[in-house]
């Protein structure tokens, strides 16, 4: 069975209700039968999610998120086997925010704390989001 990452960007549908927390929620209850793990990034603005889990899984639940109304704009930045998972403890973490702490590892690696989706290095990011993961705990939501 391959294991796949799949990261992807999107922007908050302001015109819909978002409860974050309940988001979560869901996350928890679905990811763990399909063996998905993962992190989401969201900063009240846009999202960057990476999901983690066999190909076909992972596959069907990004056909399934990128049609919910309460995002839109996906852009898929990659989606590729790996060998071992990044983010294997959490069925989706969830970091919040763009606090000072948050800001400066944005700014550790990239230009500017506005990253652009369209030029970004998958790679780059993803060393962000570990950093964030190791450097912020209490902006995360962790859900087992
Ligand atoms: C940014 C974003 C991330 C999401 N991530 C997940 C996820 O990791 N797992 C999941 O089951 N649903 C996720 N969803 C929700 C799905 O789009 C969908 O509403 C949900 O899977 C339906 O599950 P249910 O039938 O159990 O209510 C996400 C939605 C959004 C907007």
């Amino acid at each position: 069975m391959n294991l796949t990452r799949l990261v992807y960007y999107s922007q908050r549908n302001p015109s819909e209700d978002l409860d974050i927390n309940s988001l979560i929620e869901t996350c928890k209850r679905n990811n763990p039968r399909q063996n998905l793990t993962g992190l989401l990034h969201y900063n009240g603005d846009h999202f960057i999610q990476v999901i983690e889990g066999g190909r076909v899984e992972v596959s069907a639940l990004y056909h399934r998120i990128a049609r919910d109304p309460r995002h839109s704009n996906i852009i898929l930045l990659s989606c590729t086997d790996v060998r071992e998972r990044m983010f294997p403890t959490w069925s989706m973490a969830l970091h919040q925010g763009m606090d000072a702490q948050t800001r400066k590892v944005f700014l550790r690696y990239f230009a500017t704390d506005m990253m652009n989706p369209e030029a970004v290095n998958v790679d780059t990011l993803l060393d962000v989001l570990q950093d964030l993961m190791m450097e912020t705990p209490t902006k995360l939501t962790i859900s087992v």
